[in-house]
């Protein structure tokens, strides 16, 4: 049987982002979605109360080779947009292992391949700011060089471009979104923000490479989803949206404000060595999407504090992995 046209097909739902996204787009709109992810970062609780809600399908695959199940979910379902989250999306993980890097390549093809086969409204690539490389000054738009750094960076370059060659070539409706770093609930433990909020509530040090000076530009995880809703409905096909608040912050200063959240707590920041890739500045202009409409609702500030008390109130959440991950990048690189 043949069902449900206008279906929405989310990759890598039960990741960070993507699971903010599911949730986000649940209380906007009534058709069916439908989530891949081989839990291989993401994990089933970020999604496990939205999975009772009928409209949600949850499949457990591997983008890279579990072809099977793409054909039967287009089959079944025809999702007539895709919004693609799934990727290996750890720098620091690229960095160590970058055959690990090559997947999102892979899994993008893939992906691209059925699209083209099954025909598709809207196809968006959810990719970086990380593609452009370091920005010393100035902002990069979307007509910027791209000058990745990392494996990481890289590999999503190389999945925009191949994207793009799908729009030239087989005019299939691609859309690129370059977003910088997001933080908020759900952040997985290895991220910056939320490493520096569960060693600060466990009293543990906080450190940073670098001399922390390297800046980041950083987005609310809403205001991404909001974007990306806005791209949905409104976004041209062949086209790039750069995404960012303009909440630019050294890697000390982000650290210093999540102190300033945490006053019992007795960690200190501690200064490491230099870190390999490090871009000492991504900053983006994102006059296009503003031009639509779409503006970030959250300061820095606010952000922060709702991240700062999702945290506390799950600890539940956090604890599983923290004392699994600060183990494994003590065996790896000693920190
Ligand atoms: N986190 C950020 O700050 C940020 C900023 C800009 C862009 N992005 C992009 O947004 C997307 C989501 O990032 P995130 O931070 O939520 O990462 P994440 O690791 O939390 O989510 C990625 C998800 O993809 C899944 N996945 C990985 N390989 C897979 C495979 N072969 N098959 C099926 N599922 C697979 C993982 O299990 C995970 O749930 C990524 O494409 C990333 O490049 C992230």
């Amino acid at each position: 049987m043949k069902a449900e046209a206008g279906s929405v097909l989310i990759t890598g739902g039960a990741g960070f982002i993507g699971s903010n996204f599911l949730r986000y787009l649940m209380n906007k709109i009534e058709n069916i979605l439908l989530v891949v992810d081989n839990l291989s970062i993401g994990r089933l609780e970020n999604i496990a109360p939205l999975l009772n809600d009928p409209r949600v399908k949850f499949f457990c695959a591997d983008l890279t080779r579990d072809e099977k199940v793409l054909d039967f979910i287009f089959w079944r379902y025809s999702p007539t947009i895709i919004l693609h989250f799934a990727a290996e999306a750890h720098v620091d993980e690229s960095i160590r292992n970058p055959l690990v890097a090559s997947s999102n390549y892979l899994m993008t093809n893939f992906l691209l391949e059925k699209a083209r086969k099954y025909g598709v409204e809207k196809f968006i690539q959810v990719s970086t700011d990380e593609v452009y490389g370091p920005v010393p000054e100035g902002f990069a738009d979307e007509d910027h060089s791209l000058n990745p750094s990392s494996p990481y960076s890289a590999s999503k370059a190389s999945c925009d471009l191949l994207c793009l060659s799908y729009f030239k070539t087989y005019s299939l409706p691609v859309i690129i979104t370059r977003c910088t770093n997001n933080y908020g609930p759900y952040l997985d433990v290895r991220r910056l923000i939320a490493r520096h909020i569960t060693n600060a509530l466990l009293d543990l040090p906080l450190p940073i490479w670098d001399g922390g000076e390297q800046v980041r530009d950083w987005l609310y995880v809403e205001d991404h989803c909001e974007a990306l809703y806005l791209l949905m409905q409104r976004g041209k096909p062949g086209e790039i949206y750069n995404i960012s608040a303009g909440n630019l912050r050294t890697n000390l200063e982000v650290a210093e404000a999540i102190l300033r959240l945490i006053p019992e707590s007795k960690s200190q920041i501690v200064l490491k060595g230099s870190r390999p890739a490090h871009d000492v500045r991504y900053a983006l202009d994102s006059s296009k999407i503003r031009s639509m409409g779409w503006k970030p609702k959250y300061s820095f500030e606010e952000g922060l504090r709702l991240t700062v008390d999702w945290f506390r109130n799950n600890e539940e959440w956090w604890k599983k992995t923290k004392e699994k991950v600060e183990k494994e990048l003590y065996d790896k690189i000693g920190r």
